[in-house]
């Protein structure tokens, strides 16, 4: 059985994306475009993966530290692109070459092309456009292949309108070809490059058995060049991801205004309202509810769980049942055990609440550790940061946090526990007790009508008990 490599084209700068970014790291539904490519080559060729980069060679090899790369020191075309990767698949019989501009790119497309190419020395993808824009032009004489001709050099006048069918960026290569051809490939005489697709020509004249395998109309075959292409692509593959999901079972409320990553799960009875977003790697299982507005990244929501208009969670984990929101935001690391309540304005970091705890209103836990069954009254705060290090909070199980407290990390309040409203608590405080922190309330005999009062004057006052 022949042994099989693929090779990702991806040393472009991306011109007209007119961005710092190379154009293999521009995201859709914000995972980068390469992300897709690897997706999808991943089932078939396993780590038999070998990627070319130049451009901005670094931050691809950061996005991807694990993948296995070629440097392609001059930006010189598609075909130099190739030539330095040779020596890499030395050990290969045929090279699937794929650009890595094409982020719709799917495993069975990329699996029939494979069956189609059988074992002809090189084979490449084409589809048919009504406008063939600026891909390079398949042109064929009586049925019969001839070569590809790039967008620039296309030639009306000589060469008449073009057939509309395209060259995809797609090709299967054998490696005796690809080492006997390719150094023979020249400078295109317009750009300035060494194209790939001169392949096609140079093989046919060296007898090698070529063809175009005709994939068809499919917006999946195209490639990204322009921020309108990069939009559209996007919109296409969102809609693509939430039809899924839809056909499996989840039920979407206002599915065109739902945004979800490909690399998320959502398990058949879960249910999303739109507008929403949910990326990275996020999962929401059957029975949870995400309401408009809330944006998830890399989260987990257990079953039943639900997520209130306006939440925005990062790398948080929400238990069974649990409530968040409306207007919360979980932070890295915020835990919610099962049937634990996050309400309005409340921010939780690295912080764990306990089975049933509560968190409803104005609140910011972070570093924190709180109990089960616990109550953080409205306007809580830890105070985990002193300048220079974080400290930790923790909080046993049912205990009362009064409103508007300041917990002064580090600290422990025991299980239990009340600490009255308005309280600025800065030592432990141990199981069963009651602590109050803060100044003494005064009441005045008479309302004082002055503007200043003379501090010599001495005023009555009386001193109210803690009743909490
Ligand atoms: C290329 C094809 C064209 C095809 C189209 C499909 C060539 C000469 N033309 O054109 O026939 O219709 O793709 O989308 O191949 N790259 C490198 N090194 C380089 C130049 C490019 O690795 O020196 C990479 C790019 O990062 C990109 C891919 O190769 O991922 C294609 O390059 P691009 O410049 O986008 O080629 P197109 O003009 O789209
Ligand atoms: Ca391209």
């Amino acid at each position: 059985m022949s042994k099989n490599a693929a090779l990702v084209l991806a040393a472009g700068k991306g011109t007209r994306m007119h961005s710092e970014k190379p154009k293999v790291l521009q995201t859709l539904l914000e995972c980068p475009m390469l992300a897709y490519v690897y997706q999808a080559l991943t089932p078939l060729f396993g780590d038999t993966v070998w990627t070319v980069i130049g451009a901005h060679a670094e931050m691809v090899r950061a996005a991807f530290p694990d993948k296995k790369y070629v440097l392609q020191e001059e930006l010189a075309g598609t075909g130099d692109a190739l030539r330095c990767a040779l020596p890499a698949l030395s050990k290969f019989d045929r090279i699937l070459v794929v650009n890595g501009d094409a982020p719709l790119i799917r495993t069975d497309i990329l699996s029939s092309f494979l069956d189609k190419a059988g074992d002809f020395d090189l084979a490449f993808a084409t589809a048919e456009l009504s406008d063939p824009k600026a891909y390079g032009r398949v042109i064929r004489r009586e049925g019969k292949v001839t070569g590809i001709v790039e967008a620039k050099n296309y030639d009306t006048e000589t060469m008449g309108p073009p057939s509309g069918e395209i060259n995809v960026g797609l090709y299967v290569i054998s490696y005796d070809l690809a080492l006997s051809l390719v150094p023979k490939i020249e400078r295109n005489a317009l750009s300035r490059e060494f194209y790939i697709t001169d392949l096609v020509a140079l093989a046919l004249a060296a007898g090698y058995r070529v063809d175009g395998i005709v994939l068809g109309r499919d917006t999946n075959l195209l490639g990204v060049n322009t921020p309108r292409e990069l939009s559209m692509m996007e919109e296409y593959k969102r809609a693509q991801i939430v039809d899924q999901l839809i056909d499996s079972g989840v039920v979407m409320h206002a599915p065109d205004l739902v945004r979800i990553g490909p690399f998320v799960e959502i398990e058949p009875g879960a249910e999303i309202t739109g507008p929403c977003e949910v990326y990275g790697k996020s999962r929401i299982c059957a029975g949870a509810r995400v309401s408009s507005h809330c944006v998830i990244r890399d989260s987990v929501i257990e079953s039943n769980a639900r997520i209130h208009e306006f939440s925005h969670l990062d790398c948080a984990h929400v238990g069974r049942k649990a409530l968040v929101g409306p207007y919360a935001r979980l932070r890295p690391g915020a835990e919610l055990c099962e049937q634990s309540h996050v309400g309005n304005f409340v921010e939780l970091k690295k912080a764990r609440l306990g089975f049933g705890a509560k968190a409803n209103h104005l609140t910011y836990l972070g570093d924190a550790e709180i109990g089960a069954g616990t109550n953080i009254g409205a306007g809580t705060i830890t105070c985990n940061y002193d300048g220079v290090n974080k400290h930790k909070t923790v909080i046993g199980d049912t205990a009362f946090i009064g409103s508007n407290t300041a917990l002064v990390a580090p600290v422990t309040i025991g299980e239990g526990a009340l600490i009255g409203a308005g309280s600025t608590i800065t030592r432990d405080v141990p199981a069963g007790s009651l602590a109050v922190a803060r100044g003494k309330q005064k009441v005045f005999a008479e309302r004082l009508r002055k503007t200043v009062v003379s501090m010599s004057e001495p005023v009555k006052s009386q001193e109210d008990s803690p009743k909490e």
